[in-house]
């Protein structure tokens, strides 16, 4: 199975009550920089994702899984939470992570979950 990729935000600010010495979404990519070491996803930070008022912003995605958008991060907080995410994830068939498991900060910061494309092979898969 492919590696998942986590999607995070590097231009988002940090909330209005907060500072860093960088942007709110470079702070948390490199908190998570150092959670997810064990190489349980491929960390790609990206350039705004359209929802610059709800920052910060990511995305958990993988071929055959589920896609989660998360919004409304807390920059200084939500690493572990999303480093656990991702492994749970990981680990879980088509990224279904029951949701008893998911811890509140993830429960909140879950905007969207969608479907795993329908590709090629699955369309065969289905067709016999
Ligand atoms: S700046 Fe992060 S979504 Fe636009």
């Amino acid at each position: 199975m492919t590696q998942p990729t986590l999607f995070v935000c590097a231009l988002c600010k940090f909330p209005a009550a907060e500072t860093g010495d960088t942007t709110g979404g470079q702070h948390l990519i490199n908190q998570l920089a150092s959670q997810l070491e064990d190489g349980t996803v491929n960390l790609q930070s990206v350039r705004c994702m359209a929802a610059c008022d709800r920052a910060c912003n990511a995305a958990l995605s993988a071929p055959g899984k589920l896609t989660f958008i998360f919004n409304d991060l807390a920059p200084h907080q939500a690493a572990p939470d999303l480093a656990e995410f991702c492994r749970q994830y990981a680990a879980a068939g088509m990224g279904k992570v029951p949701y008893g498991l998911r811890s509140p900060a993830i429960k909140q910061a879950t905007a969207y979950v969608l479907p795993p494309l329908v590709t090629e092979a699955v369309e065969g898969a289905i067709a016999r």
